[in-house]
Formats: C-alpha cells, sequence, structure tokens
C-alpha cells in the first residue's frame, strides 16, 4: 500500500479554485475569460510532495499539468455524488490523477467509483512498451517479469493492474476491457465493445480513448444515457493536432457543452443540456469521407473563430493543424497544403511554432 496521502487540498487552493470557476467571475471576466483563468489555477494547486510525485511516476501522455488539472477537477468540482468514467487511462497516469483527487474530494459519497475502459493491447507496439515500462522496472515499481507477459499484442493489462491494484484508491477503480469501433462496420463484430455499466449515471467523465472519428461517435452514442445533467466532459485531444475529431464533436454539440475550463491539450465542458444517442447520430455523418473540403473548411472556420472569440491563441493554431489534418484524411492534399502554407507564413508563439514544426515533419509537408 502507498503512503496514506494528506486527503484534502489545503482550503487556500480549494477556495481559489471554487472561486475562479464561480458566476461571479463569469460575469467579472466574461465567459471567455474564465475557461483559461480556471485551467490555470486548478493545474498549478499547491499539493503536498508525496501527491505531487505519485502524479508523476506513471508513464502518460498528458502532461504535469494536465494531470493537476485532473486531480484537482475531481478534487474540488466534481460532486461526488455519482461515479466517474474515464476511456483511454494506458498504464492509468491520468487515472491516478482523477482516484487520487476524487479521494480527496470532501463532498465524494460512498460507492462513488471510478469506472476505467481500455481495449489494453495493441496501441504500442511490443517494443515501444518495453520502453516506457523499462524505467518503472528499474526503479523498483514493476517486477522484469512483466516484460514477459506483453504478448504479441503487447498488451498492458496486466501491468495496469500491479501499477494500481496496492495503491489507497485500488478499491474505487473498476477496469474493464471496452474497445471503441473506428467504423459502423467493425462495431458490428466488436468483442469487448465498449459500454457504460447499465444502470449507473456519470458527471464526471475523462476522455482519452477517442481515436477515430467513429470511434468518437460510438462512444457518445453510447454515454448519452449515461450522463447527468451538468456532469463535465474532459476531453484530453481537443487541442491536440491530429484528432480533429474532438473538436468536430464538440462543437457539433454545442447547443449542450458549455466550455468550463482548459489547460495544455485538455478542454473541460459541463453538460448545460442533455443529449440522447439519436441527437449523436444526427449531428455528423459516421465518417469524414462523406464530407467534402468545404465542408471542412467551414467547420474550422466556426471552430477557429470561437478560439479567436475568447483569445485562446494556442488552440487557434491547433485548430488551423486540425483542419490541415481532416483534409488530408479527406484525400484533399491541394486544399491542405494550401492551410499549411497559409499557417506556415504566420508569426507565432515559440510554443505554437513547436506543434507546427511536429505537424508538418508529422505529414512530411
Ligand atoms: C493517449 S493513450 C492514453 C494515455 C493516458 N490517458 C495517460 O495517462 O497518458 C490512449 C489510450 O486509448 C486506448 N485506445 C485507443 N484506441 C482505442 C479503442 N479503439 N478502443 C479502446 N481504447 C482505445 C489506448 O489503448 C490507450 O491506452
Amino acid at each position: 500500500m502507498e503512503p496514506l496521502l494528506a486527503t484534502r487540498i489545503d482550503s487556500f487552493w480549494a477556495q481559489a479554485c471554487s472561486f475562479f470557476g464561480s458566476k461571479e467571475v463569469r460575469h467579472l471576466v466574461g465567459s471567455d475569460l474564465q475557461p483559461r483563468l480556471l485551467g490555470r489555477v486548478l493545474s498549478r494547486v499547491g499539493l503536498p510532495r508525496p501527491t505531487e510525485d505519485l502524479l508523476h511516476i506513471i508513464p502518460s501522455e498528458t502532461t504535469e499539468l494536465e494531470r493537476r488539472f485532473l486531480f484537482a477537477y475531481s478534487a474540488i468540482l466534481w460532486s461526488g455524488r455519482h461515479p466517474a468514467l474515464e476511456i483511454g487511462p494506458f498504464l492509468g497516469g491520468t487515472t491516478r490523477a482523477l482516484a487520487l483527487g476524487m479521494r480527496a474530494n470532501p463532498e465524494r459519497r460512498p460507492g462513488a467509483q471510478l469506472f476505467t475502459f481500455d481495449r489494453f493491447m495493441r496501441y504500442h507496439t511490443q517494443d515501444s512498451l518495453k520502453t516506457q515500462v523499462l524505467p518503472l522496472i528499474e526503479r523498483g515499481v514493476l517486477p522484469a517479469s512483466v516484460l514477459g507477459g506483453l504478448g504479441a499484442q503487447a498488451s498492458f493489462r496486466e501491468i495496469f493492474e500491479m501499477l494500481h491494484e496496492t495503491t489507497t484508491y485500488a478499491e474505487d477503480l473498476v477496469v474493464s476491457e471496452g474497445w471503441l469501433a473506428d467504423s459502423r462496420e467493425k462495431e458490428r463484430t466488436l468483442r469487448s465493445a465498449f459500454a457504460p455499466p447499465p444502470g449507473l449515471r456519470f458527471d464526471l467523465v475523462f476522455v482519452d480513448g477517442c481515436k477515430s472519428w467513429y470511434g468518437t461517435k460510438m462512444f457518445l452514442r453510447k454515454l448519452a444515457p449515461a450522463l447527468v445533467p451538468g456532469a463535465s466532459l474532459i476531453f484530453q485531444d481537443y487541442a491536440w493536432h491530429t484528432c480533429y475529431w474532438i473538436p468536430a464533436f464538440v462543437h457539433a454539440l454545442r447547443d449542450h457543452l458549455r466550455l468550463v475550463a482548459h489547460i495544455d491539450a485538455t478542454y473541460a465542458f459541463e453538460l448545460v443540456e442533455t443529449f440522447d444517442p439519436d441527437r449523436v447520430e444526427a449531428i455528423l455523418p459516421d465518417s469524414i469521407q462523406a464530407w467534402n473540403g468545404e465542408a471542412v473548411s467551414t467547420l474550422f472556420a466556426q471552430i477557429i473563430d470561437l478560439a479567436n472569440e475568447r483569445g485562446d491563441l494556442d488552440a487557434r493554431v491547433i485548430h488551423c493543424l486540425q483542419e490541415v489534418a481532416a483534409l488530408l484524411d479527406l484525400g484533399d492534399a491541394t486544399t491542405a497544403r494550401e492551410r499549411a502554407r497559409h499557417i506556415a507564413s504566420g508569426r507565432w508563439s515559440s510554443k505554437s511554432a513547436a506543434s507546427i514544426v511536429a505537424a508538418f515533419r508529422r505529414w512530411r509537408i
């Protein structure tokens, strides 16, 4: 069992986060500025050293600020009344941040658990999974024998279990295999399709496993009936340059979702009005291939305008890159190159320039 952690966030930080998340502050600074301010505050709460260390041990594709954001969000802004759901934990860096935060939430009701779903295989090659796990073996966190169990599919369920089973929050975790399909045809033949547990409704959802357009549609369709009004939906890939489908679906659901806070690529929304599976079916086609370049550009022009309106320059650049990614997937390389040239001619912050260089290298444009 890991050392028992300070189970409460210092009241100064808790009050600061509640204050910056309040209606009064929204009124004062506007709904454009509040999400940025709140994201900053949530991701910079002072934490006791052992908690801080635990948040950053597990290899993760999230930034330290994003994990601190998830911790503080679930400790302070989550109502504690309903369970939470995560899709795509990988080895559980984000699972730990959420679970520790939930435990630190004074409003948490007994039995309000964290349900986490992943396909637990075929995300990395065996070699790259080994590279990620080796530092944990060297530090004595995992036994070397785990390397033998990865199999040809680079399965990581056993490693996930080992990393969390002896923690203080282990009893709050419900771990399940759950697959999202890349297309409707594939969904019909999925063996362990993602499905929220029957009879439960969630008010905190963290999304980091929606790695395709259709996968996102399938996830939202299945999730819709399992959400309570006012639930928080936190999308890790909202501002990640390849994942254009996340802002596309969020934008298509804009009458239902209000931006609450953001840090780095992670954006949290409040469900201001519930939606049903039929609505998810209707808002966007099953595949971006049903569209043409003009439809993609119209959608991203709207998403980019919203980022501009809230002065979110980092997201603005990422959405421009997402438009290029969408056009490339659509096979419209000419318009994609034209857009890329336009991006390259701009003057950007060093953070945005780094995203642009990484994206262009990836796409070889
Ligand atoms: C970016 S990683 C998640 C990283 C993690 N949240 C962290 O702490 O860094 C994405 C995860 O989504 C999962 N995933 C990808 N595609 C999936 C699918 N179609 N169905 C279920 N899980 C999937 C992968 O197995 C992987 O664990």
